[in-house]
């Protein structure tokens, strides 16, 4: 009865700021037949995509040109997937470019303040199929993009969000800060039987950071063929919370210092509770590995370089269990082609402050630890704390720890 009180003006005024205040909504719903939806898409994303939200209520929208989708105080619903179609010539000659590496992406993320929610029914389906049997195995082939980039962005969060069958590198965070990842499951499978039993899912990396700070993965399950996680050039203030790999190279550190000249920095990382096992379809080869180019440059991006330089400084990593080929590594020598012994220990990227605890689970080789740092900058204040990580040969001795240029604390057969 109280409302009768209220004189009718103020009601009225009532009635209009609510009205005012209600966010603007925006429906797609896919077209079907393999029609592109990218098009009705952005004008949702245009109507709604400041201070609204858009909802993507369909199973499959089919999106067949790469997408930008800008979001500022907005969110994005994704019920179902964005298909990206398998046009191999046309993404080749169409995708957007990443300077780095010299490679493409299919769909970037910009904006702040923002939330995209795939409700763990969607996400991205990259059709990775028809770019695995393309590539064979062969690595970072021109053209061949990423599922999606969060580019530009600021105070974003994706969550409840799949990538199926990536084409490439299923995320990236490019330029960007304060981003929560959380609660992703990526799956890159290989299903062409004339793989023989060879990785094809190369380059299936699950995320990739690059000069952005302050991300936040957490939740994310991993099945593929390269980095689970890795942190490239200028990754700062980057936590992992809960993380399951299977298959591929676990957590990396790089690679890094791969152009001349540079200034590369990693720093400020903090890894905890993370599994890293084989999956059914590969091998996998570490629990974390760090990965620095040598210092002088042979060949070009992506892959030859080399003659970079800079630093990876305050890392901890925390609840490590892994099977693996070799459960902790660092190479400071990269070039993945040109494996000439004359340019070890030119590397001048320095390893600093990392440490491990509570570190276990086995290797599938007489190898447990492998880190060779370069004599040019030798990895400094490292350290080790519960490091329970048996060999296959089952016999700790020294043979099983190869630390070159490195004397850790806390690991008696790490001292030079
Ligand atoms: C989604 O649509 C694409 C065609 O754009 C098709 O190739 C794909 O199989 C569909 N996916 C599902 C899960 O229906
Ligand atoms: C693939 O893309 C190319 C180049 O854009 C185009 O000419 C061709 O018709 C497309 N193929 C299919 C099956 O859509
Ligand atoms: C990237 O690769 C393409 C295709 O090989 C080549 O044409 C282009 O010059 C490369 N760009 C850079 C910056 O290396
Ligand atoms: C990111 O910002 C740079 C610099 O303003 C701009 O050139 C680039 O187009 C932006 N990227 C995207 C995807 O909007
Ligand atoms: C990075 O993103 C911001 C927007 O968040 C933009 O202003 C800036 O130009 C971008 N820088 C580069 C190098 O793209
Ligand atoms: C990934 O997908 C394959 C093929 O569908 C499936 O067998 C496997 O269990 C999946 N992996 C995970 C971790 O769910
Ligand atoms: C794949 O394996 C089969 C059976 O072992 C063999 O005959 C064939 O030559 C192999 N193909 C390749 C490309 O290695
Ligand atoms: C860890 O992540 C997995 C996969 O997303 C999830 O099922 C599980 O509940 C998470 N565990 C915790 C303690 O949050
Ligand atoms: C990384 O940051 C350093 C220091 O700010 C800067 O000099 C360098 O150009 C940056 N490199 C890249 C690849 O962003
Ligand atoms: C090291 O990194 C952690 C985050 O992982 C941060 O909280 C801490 O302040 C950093 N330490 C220094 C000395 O910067
Ligand atoms: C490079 O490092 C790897 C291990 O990280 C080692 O096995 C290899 O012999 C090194 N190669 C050269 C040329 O130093
Ligand atoms: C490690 O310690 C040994 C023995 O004290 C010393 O000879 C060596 O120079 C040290 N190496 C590094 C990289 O500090």
């Amino acid at each position: 009865m109280r409302a009768s009180f209220i004189p009718a003006g103020l009601l009225f005024l009532v009635i209009t700021s609510q009205t005012l205040a209600r966010p603007r909504q925006c429906r797609v719903i896919s077209k079907g037949d393999g029609k592109d939806d990218a098009p009705a898409l952005l004008a949702a994303v245009d109507n709604c995509g400041k201070g609204g939200t858009i909802i993507l209520p369909s199973k499959n929208y089919t999106i067949a040109q790469p997408i930008t989708t800008h979001l500022e105080h907005a969110s994005l619903e994704l019920h179902g997937f964005l298909s990206f179609t398998p046009n191999i010539t046309y993404w080749v000659a169409n995708s957007y470019r990443f300077p780095f590496q010299n490679q493409s992406i299919s769909w970037h993320l910009t904006g702040h303040d923002f939330t995209v929610d795939g409700h763990k029914t969607g996400g991205v389906f990259g059709h990775g199929q028809t770019w695995y049997t393309w590539a064979r195995g062969q690595g970072n082939l021109y053209g061949r993009p990423m599922s999606i980039s969060i580019t530009n962005a600021t105070r974003g969060v994706v969550k409840n969000f799949n990538i199926i069958q990536p084409q490439f590198w299923s995320s990236l965070v490019w330029n960007s800060s304060e981003i929560v990842l959380r609660d992703f499951y990526v799956n890159a499978t290989n299903f062409d039987t004339s793989a023989n039993g060879s990785n094809w899912v190369q380059n299936t990396d699950g995320s990739d950071t690059y000069q952005s700070s302050n991300i936040l993965y957490e939740n994310w399950i991993y099945q593929g063929g390269d980095d689970c996680i890795a942190f490239k050039p200028n990754s700062t203030k980057i936590a992992l919370r809960n993380i399951s790999c299977f298959g591929g190279a676990g957590i990396a550190f790089g690679s890094i210092g791969q152009y001349p000249g540079e200034l590369d920095i990693i720093s400020d990382i903090s890894i905890e509770n993370v599994v890293t096992k084989p999956s059914m379809q590969n091998p996998m080869t570490a629990g974390a590995y760090f990965k620095s180019w040598i210092g002088v440059q042979v060949g070009l991006p992506p892959n030859g370089g080399g003659g970079g330089m800079g630093y990876c400084k305050n890392v901890t990593i925390r609840n490590l269990h892994t099977e693996s080929t070799v459960p902790l590594s660092l190479t400071s020598n990269l070039s993945y082609s040109q494996l000439n012994q004359s340019y070890a220990n030119t590397s001048t990227f320095l390893w600093d402050d990392i440490h491990f605890i509570n570190i276990s689970g086995s290797s599938a080789t007489d190898r447990v630890i492998d880190f060779e740092c370069s004599s040019k900058a030798p990895c400094k204040d490292w350290s080790f704390r519960d490091i329970n990580l048996v060999p296959a040969n089952n016999d700790n001795t020294d043979e099983n720890y190869v630390c070159q240029n490195l004397n850790a604390t806390g690991l008696d057969q790490c001292h030079g």
